[in-house]
């Protein structure tokens, strides 16, 4: 079951930028793809190093501890099956 967090518009980021959020203790990264926010845990799923500060190049994140790269969009290791990172819905709230 996908979790679904909530964001004030005035905190998403804008295209092509990222933001490190909280969300009920945990820390979340926001990314915004071509206009769509994309939200996944601070967690990389080979050893939990942060994804915050990873190299984006378009839609793939590269995580600085290993280099593993995952295409944000659908969460997954390019080129790989079976590591993918934990993604969240994003509804904005408010104005
Ligand atoms: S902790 Fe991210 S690739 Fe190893």
């Amino acid at each position: 079951m996908t979790r679904t967090i909530s964001i004030a518009p005035d905190k998403l980021p804008e295209p092509g930028a990222r933001s490190l959020t909280f969300v009920d203790g945990r820390s979340v990264v926001l990314l915004n793809i071509e206009g769509v926010v994309h939200a996944i845990d601070n967690s990389c799923p080979h050893n939990g190093a942060s994804l915050a500060n990873g190299r984006l190049d378009g839609r793939i994140l590269q995580c600085p501890a290993h280099g593993l790269r995952f295409d944000v969009v659908t969460g997954c290791v390019v080129g790989a099956s079976g590591m993918c990172l934990t993604k969240l819905d994003v509804e904005t709230v408010g104005e």
